[in-house]
């Protein structure tokens, strides 16, 4: 048998036990993914423990993902988002970012293109930067609008680097919305137990627009039920946190994982 999990610290809420283990039955895999708790101090320790214990990977969640960039060999793409979100043990302790790769696939998976499209990304935070370098480097004009706008141009001036990229306040969202073929919210606006909170309204948005929200508790976001009034075509973060987990899959097992199976399994859990 071989084990999997995922690190943080609050993790006991994690959706991502139920979302691997329905992954591993419905391929009849004998492995097991668990919850642990681990602190920063502690994380060194714990990753070293479980490659001599011989786990097969890892998810690393809040508040790790940052500080394991001095512990394992990151990949390119981990090292400039800043964070890892998943450790490979196959060749020593290898660090990768999927939470890009997620969105990408969220958008992709239903039906949407990338390429040239013009997207405004809300927020500028951990999960912000992981979207805005894959989706930049996917060929999008990505405009990073954030409440604190020195955090969006320092995320644009990074993201120039492998893409289009330009940053904004909020005083300007209702120009920058009617110009966006996607709009993402990145921010925790709108999470429980704060579900009545949203950035932007109907009446901002249009009809051939798709609205992604990554927020997943509750699956219908305030954001995406004004979405949805505006005529929008609406994608949720069950999306995202299911491709995340199924990049990170396939990179432990070298196996494409039933994301059916691993959706199904947590909306159950949410409801
Ligand atoms: P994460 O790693 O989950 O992305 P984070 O790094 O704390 O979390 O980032 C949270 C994001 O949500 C930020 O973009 C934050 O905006 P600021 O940079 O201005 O703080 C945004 N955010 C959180 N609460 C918000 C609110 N009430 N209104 C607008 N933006 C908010």
């Amino acid at each position: 048998m071989k084990l999997f999990g995922v690190l943080g610290d609050p993790v006991s809420h994690s959706l991502s036990p139920v979302m691997h283990n329905a992954a591993f039955k419905a391929l009849g895999m004998d492995c097991e993914y668990h919850a642990f708790r681990v602190s920063p101090e502690n994380l060194e320790k714990a990753l070293y423990g479980a490659y001599a214990l011989g786990f097969g990977g890892l998810n690393l969640t809040i508040p790790l993902k940052e500080k394991a960039l001095d512990i394992v060999q990151p990949s390119e793409l981990a090292r400039q988002i800043g964070a890892v979100n998943t450790v490979d043990f196959e060749h020593g302790m290898a660090g990768h970012n999927t939470d890009g790769m997620g969105a990408k696939m969220a958008l992709s998976s239903a039906g949407i293109k990338i390429t040239g499209k013009n997207i405004l990304l809300l927020g500028a935070g951990g999960a912000a930067r992981a979207i805005a370098f894959q989706l930049a480097k996917d060929g999008a004009r990505v405009t990073i609008a954030n409440r604190t706008l020195e955090r969006a141009e320092a995320l644009a001036k990074d993201v120039k680097k492998v893409g289009k990229a330009q940053a904004s306040g909020y005083e300007n969202l209702k120009n920058l919305i009617q110009d966006s073929d996607i709009l993402i919210n990145s921010t925790s606006v709108g999470m429980y137990p704060k579900i009545s909170g949203t950035i932007v309204t109907s009446d901002m948005m249009h009809k051939d627009q798709v609205v992604f929200d990554i927020v997943y508790n509750p699956q219908n976001t305030l954001l995406l039920k004004e979405a949805k009034k505006a005529g929008a075509t609406t994608i949720d973060g069950v999306m995202m946190l299911v491709f995340q987990g199924a990049e990170s899959f396939k990179i432990w097992t070298g196996r494409t994982p039933p994301v059916d199976e691993m959706e199904k399994a947590v909306r159950e859990k949410l409801a």
